[in-house]
């Protein structure tokens, strides 16, 4: 690519759109499925470094959201000639384009018997829009009739029903187990949908991967990109078929029907790029053809000699494939009773998806004990997690946050230096180099975080080590599948030329650094009860101190908690946890009947405008007729935003969800979309010494009334996509509560003015609580009042339709 090539923001002299809506980062585009990998492909065996290369035993592999196929191909082509014992590999995901793609490749590399065939065959069903006339025939004349023979035996059985089919081939297996409803959907996977033709898929694809709103999203990426892979991302983009560069296209005729199940609809995001999924210092040191630095045709030769690798080994070796299209929660059922060398999860255990809590519990009864296998691993895959420490500690304290970027930017300029334009043209170009050479710094801050620093909060603030504890498993201290942090760059205080290199090279990838891997292992039971005691000691140490209760300030202990975000501080004690609002229907207490309202209308000349958001509550029905009821109010929907205390307010955790359009679901207004996991940390036992805020419910059928108020500001804080100048009159927007944060954690009976009026509210709640009881002298004598569990409360939403809406006006 040309030297003089500008984005075209400062070639058509404006504002860059991702700039414009104050927000840098790029919003998501396209459908989010993943059917290319997002992260480079590893080797889960790594058999050499762990089992080693004379291993004999059978191995059994689980990859349980696979994703694409690439880490099972790299795992099985990397695997040393001498291993030759029966491998066993599942491979799940809950999207059924994705399990329907990996199966066609399993079947290509099965059924057609020349590598070299089968190695293009699958490379351009993966990652090319088009395909050719004999790659159709494949699909179409011998693998499609596989499936169909099956799905014509099962046409009458019901949809619902799990069916499996396992299909022989010379020495390697492949089942699949599928509903009934899904397995008649697989033939349309091999099929060109009707009417489609190239111009029809071709113009569906630009759509989205040159979709006009989003050239300055593209510009961007292609500005910190090296010259050669830029053009390629061009090339690439512009017709979707995964070849070097000089070679000719004309072939490429028919829509690759794996993408195109919809026919208007491109299934990925137009960020995805096939260059995602592979290490590039692997294939930027592949051969290619004749075209100098042609890094998309490098990557065509390195997959062609890896699938073919695949091929080879499956058609010499025994591999039997079993494929799963389910939620990986379940699969500790789905495969009870069957034990895993390797279990690779990719990242659904960021808290997005099922959490390193539920992630491991699931797969720690599955993962093969440390006695029969000390090299059985479960290994975890974190995308979220530095990017959420690190917004976390923005918004809890911005000015130390400020601090800490200025010095990020002061390091990565040191990498970045010699490559920003020096000031040579007029003022007005060398504003516009300014501000491009701004972007191209801001997207390089990133990469020099102390990302250590953030893993380390975001472990503590999802409590890692009691996840550990309850699944039996334990973090591996020496990695020996894949580095915890593979991707990020070693630089220096003092850059060499190398260091330069090596952060250049990672700033044009779409990833950061921050990707952060972690190792499991069954713990072995001396190793659990030592770690055990371990978490029993500082119980008991925090018991024996809230015996002695100091008096401190109003609000210290619980500012602890935010403080740990600001100072890393180590955690002491998680006292209070906050548990989803679970009810208990058998054993309720009182019923509280909640109405949802809103200020009608608001204005968007009056700068100074509040939408109220009002809670009603009023006690319906109770075991202590006419009794008062007080309930805290944090941590959930009644939890009114307080500037003092600061944090992240309950519509941004969710709480209310989007301020829905009544009209247009595109023009929603997201209000924040933050996962805050509520734990306490304190020494101390007082709720209102700690800060925790408290209404009361009148008892007789009168009502309280709790008022959220959000100004302009507020309410366009989170949104991307839309600004209050984008709003006019006459449009409306409706919300309503969300189940997850409708309840309290801890109540009790009584009135806040009278009968609590010189009682300490002790954080001790009756159901499940792992604090034990205070004993009744120690009540009395303290003046305490114990709480009720949230679950012995029966909040229900009365209002009519389960909305409330309100109107933009002039
Ligand atoms: C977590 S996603 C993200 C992409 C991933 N980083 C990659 O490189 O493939 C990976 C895969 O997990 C699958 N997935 C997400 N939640 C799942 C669940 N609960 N059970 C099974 N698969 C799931 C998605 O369909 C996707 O194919």
């Amino acid at each position: 690519m040309k030297g003089t090539w500008k984005p075209r923001w400062v070639a058509e002299s404006r504002q860059p759109t991702f700039m414009t809506h104050g927000a840098q980062d790029q919003v998501n585009f396209g459908v989010v499925k993943y059917l290319w990998g997002n992260v480079p492909a590893f080797d889960v065996i790594q058999l050499g470094q762990n089992e080693g290369a004379n291993f004999k035993n059978p191995m059994n592999l689980l990859f349980a959201a696979s994703g694409d196929l690439r880490n099972v191909v790299l795992s099985v082509a990397n695997l040393p000639q001498s291993y030759r014992s029966s491998l066993s590999i599942v491979i799940n995901d809950l999207e059924i384009d994705i399990v329907a793609r990996n199966l066609i490749f399993l079947l290509i590399m099965l059924v057609e018997e020349d590598p070299n065939v089968a190695a293009e065959s699958m490379l351009h069903v993966w990652y090319s829009a088009l395909v050719t006339e004999p790659c159709y025939a494949l699909l179409q004349k011998k693998l499609k009739p596989i499936v169909e023979d099956v799905c014509n035996k099962i046409a009458g059985k019901p949809y619902k029903t799990l069916l499996g089919k396992t299909w022989n081939f010379g020495c390697n297996s492949l089942r699949l187990v599928l509903t009934q409803e899904v397995w008649m959907k697989l033939p349309s996977y091999f099929e060109v949908p009707d009417g489609m033709t190239k111009v029809t898929a071709c113009a569906v694809r630009q759509a989205v991967v040159n979709a006009p709103s989003r050239v300055d999203y593209f510009d961007r990426a292609l500005l910190i990109r090296s010259p050669a892979m830029a053009l390629g991302m061009i090339k690439y983009r512009n017709d979707g078929v995964l070849v070097p560069f000089g070679q000719n296209r004309e072939a490429f005729l028919i829509p690759n029907p794996t993408f195109f199940q919809s026919s208007n609809e491109w299934p990925m995001m137009d960020s995805a790029d096939p260059i995602d999924g592979w290490s590039i210092k692997a294939f930027l040191a592949t051969k290619a053809g004749p075209a100098k630095k042609d890094v998309y045709g490098q990557l065509y030769h390195h997959l062609k000699r890896l699938f073919a690798n695949f091929h080879r080994y499956l058609h010499s070796k025994p591999v039997s494939f079993e494929l799963h299209h389910t939620d990986a929660q379940v699969l500790d059922k789905t495969l009870a009773g069957r034990e895993f060398d390797r279990i690779e999860v990719s990242n659904i255990c960021d808290s997005g998806y099922l959490g390193i809590d539920t992630t491991l519990k699931t797969f720690g009864p599955l993962l093969r004990s440390s006695s029969a296998n000390p090299h059985a691993t479960i290994i975890t895959t974190f995308l979220n997690a530095v990017p959420e420490a690190k917004m976390m500690y923005q918004m809890i304290s911005p000015s130390a946050a400020d601090l800490v970027h200025k010095s990020d930017t002061k390091i990565a300029l040191k990498y970045m230096e010699s490559d920003l334009t020096a000031p040579a043209g007029t003022p007005a170009e060398n504003l516009a180099r300014v501000q491009t050479d701004s972007i191209k710094i801001l997207c390089g801050v990133d990469l020099v975080s102390d990302m250590d620093k953030y893993f380390n909060l975001y472990m503590h603030q999802h409590d890692f080590a009691q996840a550990a504890i309850s699944a039996g498993v334990k973090m591996k201290e020496k990695h020996s599948i894949i580095p915890p942090w593979p991707l990020r760059f070693k630089g220096s205080p003092n850059p060499t030329q190398k260091d330069k290199e090596d952060f250049k090279l990672l700033l044009g990838t779409a990833h950061v650094g921050h990707e952060r891997y972690v190792e499991w292992k069954v713990e072995t039971t001396s190793q659990r009860s030592k770690s055990l005691s371990k978490r029993l000691g500082s119980h008991f140490r925090q018991s024996s101190r809230a015996r002695g209760l100091s008096v401190r300030k109003r609000n210290s202990q619980r500012d602890n908690y935010y403080k740990s975000f600001t100072t890393f501080s180590s955690i002491e004690t998680i006292i209070m946890v906050l548990p989803p609002y679970k009810k208990d229907p058998a054993n309720m207490r009182a019923k509280i009947n909640v109405v949802l309202s809103a200020t009608p209308t608001i204005s968007l000349s009056d700068p100074a405008a509040e939408l109220h958001i009002n809670l009603t509550l009023s006690i319906n029905s109770s075991t202590k007729e006419g009794q008062p009821i007080t309930i805290m109010t944090d941590m959930g929907v009644f939890e009114v935003y307080d500037k003092e205390i600061g944090g992240v307010d309950i519509f941004a955790q969710g709480g209310f969800g989007n301020l829905r359009s009544t009209q247009d679901s595109s023009k929603d207004i997201c209000l924040g979309l933050f996962r805050i996991p509520h734990k306490c940390l304190c020494h101390n036992q007082d709720l209102r010494e700690l800060g925790f805020r408290f209404i009361t419910i009148p008892g007789g059928g009168s009502t309280v009334t709790v008022t959220h108020k959000l100004n302009w500001e507020r309410i366009f804080r989170y949104e991307k996509k839309r600004c209050k100048s984008d709003l006019i009159p006459g449009e409306s927007f409706k919300i309503r509560i969300l189940e997850k944060y409708f309840g309290t954690m801890w109540w009790c009976w009584g009135d806040l003015e009278t009968d609590l009026k010189d009682k300490k509210l002790h954080v001790w709640r009756s159901g499940p609580f792992h604090e034990e009881k205070p004993d009744d002298d120690l009540v009395r004598e303290g003046n305490w009042v114990l709480g009720e569990g949230g679950k012995y409360l029966d909040f229900q939403d009365v209002t009519e339709d389960g909305w409330a809406s309100f109107e933009v006006v002039a």
